[in-house]
């Protein structure tokens, strides 16, 4: 008979991902993890809320309280402990409509949280975990396709909102002009709006600070007050080869996902062009045979005399960093602690590739130089795995797929949430660092699977 110890290291040993050992310890009372997930070496992690409504972005109050953005429901509260633990919970805002964007006003007085047409302003007190009077700051964003609207509160300037609107499709010509309000990022002196909200498309109200800009979802400030933006690039890409006028179909290994660097939202560049719907960016230059580019260079879908490479290589501006292609970034942040010069970026994952891709938080290192963030080693820096599904591979059977990520004040804590599985998860430095260390066998949620799949399935970021 085997001892009840080894069967407990066998089936340990059994769920071990292979570079690192799970740490994988609990909160008191919080919830089992959906689907088995790993951790790099030297951090922690756990489940501290489960069974959310598709909990998409995150943020961390003036309080230290976490609030979430659950698309279907609203708004929830969270009081925090000192271990990143749930203490208590409650419905801030009740409105099924939001669906993506939040962020909370470092006066401790305001949220900002978004539906597919209107950013809103909620007035709101950290100590009661209550929100009250609301009003329309940013309206007009409804549109065909891409529907979340990312809205971010710079620290540095606080009377400026930022608002990013995706493209209305795959390949969305009539973004390219910047009136359509689409697939492009604005900022708005929130001081100077009409009493009703203006219209995202008013140049006025609202200064671009890019276009062309296909599907950023995630923006981030960096501690010099630049606004980076990370971009989702074009599926089922091809390339129409300028030599023999055939179709290459070239999307398992292109475009790139990429991150810019857009500059200070008081000051917005309205020049600032990503390439979209014309230009996309190599990430593989292996199957576009017919002229010779490097991994960050732009490259035209079907090149003719209006725009072609050398169009895109001229007026698009250069990313700051690529992602392998149909990774699905939908937030980046950067670390706060003082030492912590690294890029976080919430991968959604895709499986319209031959293999899924995807599925996990990664860390890029950077470093600041000339007052801004950059990635320590060029365009191609590479990334390490921060949290991770077990087996990547088996994504299209039901994985958790992260979307918003945040710090805590002190940067000691990131949450981040997954949609598909209803989590939320504390990450951390440091084995053992949670109060009650505990190995959670990975539980599959059953009932998780499904609905993950189907939602993954409808393709949906
Ligand atoms: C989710 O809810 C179900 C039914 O109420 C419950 O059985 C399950 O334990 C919950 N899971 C989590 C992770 O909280
Ligand atoms: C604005 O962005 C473009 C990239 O599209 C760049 O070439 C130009 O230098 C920028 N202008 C300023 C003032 O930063
Ligand atoms: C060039 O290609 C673009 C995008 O495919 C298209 O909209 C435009 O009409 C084309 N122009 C010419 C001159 O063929």
């Amino acid at each position: 008979m085997v001892p009840r110890s080894l069967t407990a290291l066998a089936v340990f040993a059994l769920f071990a991902p292979t570079t690192s050992l799970a740490a994988t310890l609990s909160c008191n009372g919080g919830p089992a993890p959906a689907f088995p997930f790993k951790v790099a070496d030297g951090w922690s992690a756990t489940p501290i809320l489960g069974n959310l409504s598709r909990p998409r972005s995150v943020v961390v109050d003036t309080k230290g309280n976490l609030l979430v953005l659950e698309r279907g429901k609203g708004i929830t509260g969270h009081k925090i402990d000192d271990n990143g633990c749930v203490k208590e919970s409650k419905v801030v805002v009740d409105d099924p409509n939001l669906n993506h964007g939040l962020d909370a006003h470092p006066d401790g007085k305001t949220l900002v949280a978004s539906t597919p047409d209107i950013a809103y302003e909620f007035q709101y007190d950290p100590d009661k975990l209550e929100a009250g009077a609301r009003k329309q700051l940013v309206i007009g964003m409804q549109g065909p396709g891409h529907n979340t609207r990312t809205v971010l509160i710079p620290r540095k300037n606080t009377d400026y909102l930022v608002v990013s609107v995706g493209s209305g499709e795959n390949i969305d010509e009539g973004a390219f002009q910047t009136s359509s309000g689409r697939a492009q990022i604005r900022s708005f002196n929130t001081k100077t709006l009409s009493v009703d909200g203006s219209a995202f498309s008013d140049d006025n109200a609202g200064k671009i600070m890019a276009f062309g800009m296909r599907n950023a979802v995630g923006l981030a400030e960096d501690r010099e007050g630049n606004i980076h933006a990370i971009d989702n690039s074009v599926d089922d890409a091809y390339r129409v080869s300028i030599v023999t006028n055939t179709v290459i179909d070239i999307h398992d290994d292109n475009p790139a996902e990429k991150v810019y660097i857009l500059g200070q939202p008081n000051a917005p560049n309205g020049s600032f062009f990503a390439g979209a719907p014309y230009c996309y960016t190599v990430f593989d230059p292996t199957p576009i045979t017919d002229v010779t580019l490097q991994p960050g260079d732009y490259f035209a879908l079907q090149p003719n005399s209006t725009f072609n490479d050398g169009w895109c290589a001229s007026n698009a501006a250069r990313p700051e960093l690529i992602l392998a292609p149909h990774v699905a970034p939908l937030d980046i942040k950067f670390g706060v602690k003082k030492d912590d010069d690294n890029l976080y970026v919430s991968l959604h994952g895709s499986y319209n590739t031959d293999e899924p891709i995807g599925y996990k938080v990664m860390i890029v290192s950077g470093k600041y130089d000339g007052g801004k963030w950059t990635p320590s080693a060029g365009i191609q820096t590479p990334s390490t795995d921060l949290l991770a599904n077990q087996d990547e591979s088996n994504c299209d059977e039901g994985c958790f797929r992260p979307v918003g990520l945040a710090f805590d004040k002190d940067g000691e804590h990131l949450f981040v949430a997954s949609d598909t599985s209803g989590e939320v998860f504390v990450v951390k430095k440091g084995n053992g660092a949670f109060s009650s260390f505990k190995h959670h066998p990975p539980a599959i949620a059953v009932a998780l699977v499904l609905p993950a799949f189907l939602y993954a399935l409808s393709g949906l970021l």
